[in-house]
């Protein structure tokens, strides 16, 4: 915007490049039109994205989006068709305007400032055409040229006059074509690789209005929806959950006016599964938008108009931040909060709005980032254990056979338990194999002990408690490897020993002391049955 606003200035300045020095047309129109040209757009998809809006806006159900070289030479050539509502002469000429808009200021959709179609026209063309019908007339058609312009044979907006559409394009009943020829500032050489961008980024703009069924296509070939949250997309291993219920934050639409009306914004977050993708190659990563894709989406409505790094005050963006993400929606009245611009395709957010999201949003980043990070060290540990069960199930053929439990119910419940918590355990007992499973479990249990068996026929599990001392001084820092100090250790295998027989003098009774007794010379038998090479 203010690359625009600049140029306005020096126009009345120097502006006596359109007419004789005497001009004093408040636009420097040649100058002005080159410069626009320049002002606003973050690239190619953020300027289609402008015209698939209008389309939306215009009730259009679907919308075909084509990107080839012309026919005529070297130069890319895009159009836009949609079969929404159409415009009349009038709006057409309207539409072609700097400013020109048939809802100014509007808090209701998407469009609001009457820049969009003619900024981003010529943001990436040299010449936008726009053919329009009302249901059953026939179309009607007008356009701007950039060379024209800046050569002074066009001033104004042309009559639109009566045209059949060109040769490509099949209309629907009503509808809009947009053509943008001698397309000179696309963000790319090749038509593949813009494809693909579009893919991307229409897919992940527009995704809400492709889940409720808008269809949108590239080439003839259809866009999915992208969505960077994970909530709607799976790969078959494993999908994001919810983390926490939606929060919901009040913020008022103006806050200089104590009675002006409160707008609501919504805040959701998700877990990415790091145990199911945790092991994916980085390109998979890459391509299932995982690897570099920290951050918040900001949705307007129902369109996306920001992904970042927003509200996070003081945390910094680290690796593990790929492994959540976050939803931010709001509607248009809280426009001014975001600072949502005309291009809608990034937002501004004022300090009062980030005083009203930053705690809830940085703390919960905080928390999440600590899961993440966990979890990893969690995976990082169990699978040094994994050589340990190995081991453990070779052997066990060798070892005094286990009689046929008359399973307790308790450790039943308690392994399904953890089987929902742990894909591993549910692995194990949904196994069919004859072998007998050992795992090695780390989880959070509130009973105290800080370890714990639980066993059922073919499986026994070793549960960790990772709340306890034991696990959080001793066997997470000595197992995750994070240089545990060989004495600080050896004293703590000291004291879990005489830990042991202290608990063992208050077992005073014959029967307790039997079972004990027996407990210790089968452990003593199986570690060293273990531990034997
Ligand atoms: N695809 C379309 N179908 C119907 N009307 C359109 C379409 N594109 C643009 N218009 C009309 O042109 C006007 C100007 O569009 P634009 O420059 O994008 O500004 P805005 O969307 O902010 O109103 C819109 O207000 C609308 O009336
Ligand atoms: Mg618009």
């Amino acid at each position: 915007m203010l690359g625009l606003r600049m140029s306005k200035v020096t126009a009345i300045r120097r502006g006596n490049t359109t007419g004789s020095p005497s001009d004093t047309s408040i636009i420097a129109l040649d100058r002005f039109i080159q410069s626009t040209r320049d002002s606003g757009y973050k690239g190619t998809v953020s300027a289609i994205a402008e015209l698939v809006d209008n389309s939306l806006e215009a009730s259009a159900r679907r919308i075909d989006i084509h990107v080839r070289k012309s026919t005529a030479g070297d130069d890319f050539e895009v159009s836009v068709l949609d079969d929404g509502t159409g415009m009349d002469a009038g709006t057409l000429t309207e539409a072609l305007r700097f400013g020109g808009t048939t809802r100014f200021n509007s808090r209701k959709g998407l469009g609001r400032f009457g820049m969009g179609l003619p900024n981003a026209s010529l943001s990436q063309a040299k010449r936008v055409d726009v053919f329009t019908w009302q249901s059953g007339e026939s179309p009607i058609t007008s356009y701007l040229d950039v060379d024209q312009i800046v050569s002074g044979t066009l001033s104004a907006i042309p009559k639109p006059i009566r045209h059949s559409l060109p040769s490509f394009a099949k209309g629907k009943k009503s509808g809009t074509l947009v053509v943008w020829t001698r397309c000179d500032r696309l963000d790319h050489r090749r038509v593949s690789t813009v494809e693909k961008r579009l893919h991307g980024g229409l897919g992940r703009i527009f995704r809400h209005f492709l889940w409720a069924g808008t269809v949108i296509t590239l080439n003839g070939k259809v866009i999915e929806p992208v969505d960077p949250i994970f909530l709607k997309t799976s790969f078959g291993d494993g999908s994001a959950k919810r983390f926490q219920e939606t929060i919901t934050v009040e913020v008022a639409t103006d806050p200089e006016n104590p009675s002006s009306s409160v707008g609501q914004v919504e805040i959701l977050f998700t877990e990415l599964p790091v145990a199911e993708w945790h092991e994916l190659s980085n390109d998979e990563k890459r391509s299932r938008g995982i690897a570099n894709g920290a951050g918040v989406s900001v949705v307007r409505g129902k369109r996306e108009v920001d992904f970042g790094w927003f509200f996070m005050g003081a945390k910094r963006r680290e690796n593990y931040d790929d492994w959540w993400r976050g939803e931010i929606r709001f509607n248009p009245d809280l426009d001014d909060a975001f600072g949502i611009t005309h291009t809608k395709q990034q937002i501004k957010p004022k300090d009062y709005l980030i005083e009203a999201l930053q705690p809830i949003i940085e703390d919960t980043a905080k928390a999440l980032n600590s899961r993440v990070r966990q979890k990893h060290l969690t995976l990082k540990t169990e699978k040094t254990g994994v050589e340990a069960e190995k081991l453990a199930s070779r052997r066990h053929d060798r070892l005094r056979p286990i009689p046929k439990m008359k399973t307790q119910s308790g450790d039943t419940r308690a392994l399904a338990d953890l089987a929902g918590r742990h894909a591993r355990v549910k692995e194990a007992i949904t196994d069919k194999t004859p072998a007998t499973k050992y795992l090695l479990v780390q989880d959070e249990q509130d009973n105290g002990a800080f370890y714990k068996p639980l066993v059922t026929d073919g499986v026994l599990v070793a549960v960790l408690n990772s709340s306890h001392l034991f696990f959080r001084k001793f066997y997470e820092p000595l197992v995750g490897q994070s240089g545990l100090d060989p004495a600080k250790a050896s004293h703590v295998i000291n004291l879990v020993l005489l830990a042991a027989t202290r608990a063992e003098a208050l077992m005073n009774t014959k029967d307790e002391r039997k079972t004990l007794t027996k407990f210790r010379k089968e452990w003593s038998q199986v570690l060293d049955a273990l531990l034997r090479s």
